[in-house]
């Protein structure tokens, strides 16, 4: 699906940003006391230094609501006039009720449908162009867009091929009607033959829960690092450049870019091959590992706290992940309480 944002003159754009991570910090040096792996070795094979794991009481909707009420207050905006909340996820509370309806419920956003979305590491792009378009059509004012994941949960902890990988996040933002800048196109695939390369198995209706699913670790994540890496060179890549071309913008019109951060070396091809300059790259991937579908709204929040993010600035933002899954956006920067 690749379209421009922009049609009938309507603009949308993002007027509130908010974050969150745990408290517990898992250094690459831990970690090499649970799994035989090297500081060294996850640094020059992924760029990760050490990533965030929520406590054992601690589920996705703990870590999201700071991050839905920053994105909220940034915005100027009370839960109660929140019409569309939409969580990104793979990792929600439960498989139902939601945890859109449950963030919802915690936030007072009384008003709003409340829904989740699964898309992996691309899901928050997902979820974004999905409430633009809802936004942009007039069926919601306020969307509140959080992406999120506690992948800690999901994780075989004696596989280092995994484990070393990832860690939990989240974050929010709020959609509004702008009068100038916002998002000016989306680019967003999937190629469901490529699934088999990222999956959790078990706990679904193909093969629910047993004591055997457990026993040979089908609860957990597997994943085919080279297919996945290969995957997401090549995605990260051709993505940018389809919504760069659909938006009539070159690389070079690009101030701030926003990959899905999964490893420096990923993303260092992409900047390569796009011909990005180094400088314009945001990258958290070392303080935080790849956590899914907060990473990108959580690269977003750091780029605005280092005053990365000025008014009138493009910003390219592109996740890849499970599915297989791309998506990418092109978004003119507006004030995060620009809402009018
Ligand atoms: N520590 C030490 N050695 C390890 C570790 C580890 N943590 N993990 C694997 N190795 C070993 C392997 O066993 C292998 O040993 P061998 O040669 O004796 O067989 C060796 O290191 C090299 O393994 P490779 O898989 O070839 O290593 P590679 O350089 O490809 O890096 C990695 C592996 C980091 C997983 C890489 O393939 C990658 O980043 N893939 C993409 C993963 C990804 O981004 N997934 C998330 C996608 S988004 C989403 O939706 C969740």
């Amino acid at each position: 699906m690749i379209g421009s944002a922009t049609q009938n003159g309507v603009r949308v754009s993002i007027t509130g940003l908010g974050c969150h991570v745990p408290d517990r910090v898992l250094t690459n040096d831990e970690l090499s006391t649970m799994v035989d792996t090297s500081d060294e070795w996850i640094i020059e094979r992924t760029g990760i230094r050490e990533r965030r794991i929520a406590a054992p009481e601690e589920a996705l909707s703990d870590v999201c609501l700071p991050a839905a009420e920053q994105a909220l207050e940034t915005a100027g905006a009370r839960a109660e006039d929140v019409d569309l909340l939409i969580v990104a996820t793979i990792t929600p509370d439960m498989a139902f009720p939601s945890t859109g309806a449950i963030l919802a419920d915690r936030l007072g956003a009384k008003d709003a449908a409340a829904y989740d979305l699964s898309a992996g590491c691309t899901g928050f792009m997902y979820a974004i162009a999905q409430a633009h378009g809802m936004v942009a059509a007039g069926l919601a004012k306020k969307a509140l867009v959080v992406g999120g994941d506690v992948l800690s949960k999901i994780m075989n902890w004696n596989d280092r091929s995994t484990c070393v990988l990832f860690g939990d996040g989240a974050g929010a933002v709020v959609l509004e009607r702008v009068h100038d800048g916002g998002f000016l196109g989306f680019e967003l695939g999937a190629d469901g033959a490529g699934g088999k390369d990222l999956s959790l198995p078990a706990g679904g209706s193909r093969q629910p829960t047993t004591a055997e699913t457990i026993a040979n670790g089908a609860n957990f994540v597997h994943m085919n690092g080279r297919e996945v890496f290969k995957f997401a060179t090549r995605v990260l890549v051709s993505s940018a450049e389809a919504v760069l071309a659909e938006c009539d913008a070159t690389v070079d019109d690009v101030d701030v870019y926003v990959p899905h951060q999964a490893n420096v070396r990923i993303i260092d091809h992409a900047t390569k091959k796009l011909g990005v300059d180094p400088k314009r790259v945001v990258i958290n991937v070392d303080r935080y590992g790849n956590t899914s579908s907060g990473s990108i709204p959580l690269a977003l929040a750091d780029a605005e706290q280092d005053g990365r993010l000025r008014e009138g600035e493009l910003v390219l933002m592109t996740g890849m992940g499970a599915g297989l899954t791309w998506g990418s956006g092109l978004l003119e920067w507006t004030a995060t309480n620009g809402a009018r």
